[in-house]
């Protein structure tokens, strides 16, 4: 089984972007599953930056890059990413981009909804990014949802926004907004559907394609396992399961698919948007964390928590995702640190807990027990082997592999693509 399904291990940023992309050069196919475009993956080229939110990060490669059935799309948001990446150069066309046709539209009452709601939440709200994900996944569930087939049939969309018109107006009349302007609605999709359907295609058929001719196919995971509608910090999560298995049922694959799951780990952890976070810095390392590491949320600009490492969530993220081996990075952050803290365990009322409890007031309330081991004076900055590392920060990776019961196959060091050391090749496994 050659493919390779990479996931965030923690509360999503992890570099997942930079490792697909460098990933990618060894694949025939990039695959998004699941999440919309929440997500905001940074790759850097040289001296160029791009920011993928909703494309597969092996669009920049010109790898046959594929949005799944899992993933909810935004069209408008799908028109001005492909815009945007053209103008940088990228060549995206329908030989290099194929959207499953099956895949539920986010349309523009869904971004109201998903604000409305936030700003309605007082205490509750969970910071999310107000682009509509959550409502979009509740109307495929719903069975309310329009696709990317029905944009080939507008004349029959009646019964469909009956129902979606049905559950929105509701809704939307307990908020004081007036009920979906339906004409309006139809000529804004009328107007947007040739771009999409340019790209529309039962992507199953080509997927099993490519299982059956041996090639390699690269699931590209958004958020992280932390962010998991079932595994995560719920409520404080995504609208979709961000785990591995979902590479399977977000694309039309069996489970077999998955091959090798490399799940991304900082070598710290940042979260951005509401949710407990034991291991959280609010002093001058959490802030030179976030100064190094550059941690501002790619899609919505927020300023992204930072905290030491903690072995206890990754290797439950490990678990709950049968990941096969971890991709460490942002090593080089920490970088000429005296002494680093590793959380090994939490302490809850008394008791010692090797795991996460479920309830919201738990994981709260927990306060986590550290280890520290000596850190690095020297730069581990663009790194791309093992014998560049000083042994400290050999140690601390060791350190961290024996933690979360899970070996490092992946090292990254930099930004830059290349800037990786290889240590377990996931695509020879
Ligand atoms: P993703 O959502 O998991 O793809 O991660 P993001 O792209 O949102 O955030 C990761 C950020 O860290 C991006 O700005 C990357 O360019 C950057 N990055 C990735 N790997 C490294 C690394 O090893 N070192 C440093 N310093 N930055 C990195
Ligand atoms: P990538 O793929 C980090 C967070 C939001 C919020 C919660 C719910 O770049 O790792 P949503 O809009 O999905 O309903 O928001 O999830 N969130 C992310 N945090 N990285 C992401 O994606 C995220 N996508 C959503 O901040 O807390
Ligand atoms: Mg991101």
């Amino acid at each position: 089984m050659a493919n390779v399904t990479v996931i965030g291990a923690q509360w999503g940023d992890e570099g997942k972007g930079k490792i697909v992309d460098w990933l990618a050069s060894r694949a025939d196919v990039v695959v998004r599953f699941q999440g919309g475009h929440n997500a905001g993956h940074t790759l850097v080229v040289g001296n160029q930056t791009y920011k993928l939110s909703l494309l597969p990060s092996g669009i920049v490669r010109g790898t046959l890059s594929v949005i799944g059935n899992g993933v909810v799309l935004d069209p408008w948001a799908l028109k001005s990413e492909v815009e945007k990446l053209t103008a940088q150069g990228v060549s995206i066309t329908p030989e290099t981009l194929q959207i499953a046709d099956t895949c539920p539209l986010i349309l523009p009452f869904h971004r109201d909804l998903d604000a409305l709601r936030e700003d309605a939440s007082g205490q509750g709200k969970i910071g999310t990014t107000r682009r509509g994900i959550g409502p979009a996944y509740e109307d495929k569930v719903g069975r309310r949802a329009i696709r990317v087939c029905d944009l080939a049939h507008l004349g029959q969309l009646g019964p469909q926004l009956d129902r979606l018109c049905a559950h929105h107006n509701a809704l939307r009349a307990g908020f004081g907004e007036p009920p979906i302007d339906r004409a309006g609605l139809e000529a804004e999709l009328a107007e947007i559907a040739d771009f999409v359907l340019q790209f529309a295609r039962p992507v199953w058929l080509r997927l099993n394609a490519a299982k059956a001719k041996g090639e390699r196919i690269l699931f590209e995971g958004a958020q992280g396992v932390l962010l998991d509608v079932d595994h995560g910090t719920y409520p404080f999560v995504t609208s979709s399961n961000t785990i591995a298995g979902t590479a399977a049922g977000g694309t039309g694959l069996g489970p077999s698919a998955a091959g090798f799951v490399l799940g991304i780990a900082k070598a710290y952890t940042t979260r951005v948007g509401a949710g407990p976070f034991p291991t959280e810095l609010e002093d001058a390392i959490g802030e030179r964390l976030g100064e190094r590491g550059r941690e501002f949320g790619t899609v919505t600009g927020r300023k992204r928590r930072c905290g030491w490492f903690d072995a206890v969530l990754v290797r439950q993220s490990c678990a709950v995702s049968g990941v096969t081996g971890i991709a460490l990075t942002k090593l080089d952050v920490l970088d000429g640190l005296d002494q680093i803290a590793i959380c090994t365990g939490y302490r809850l009322r008394g008791e010692t807990l090797n795991h996460f409890p479920a309830h919201a007031a738990d994981q709260a309330s927990v306060e986590p027990i550290y280890e520290t081991i000596e850190g690095w004076q020297e730069s581990t900055a663009g790194a791309r082997s093992w014998a560049e590392l000083p042994a400290s920060a050999i140690k601390y990776i060791r350190r961290i592999e024996e933690l979360i019961q899970c070996p490092v196959a992946l090292v990254s060091t930099s930004p830059e693509r290349e800037d990786t050391i290889l240590v377990r090749d996931p695509f020879a496994n």
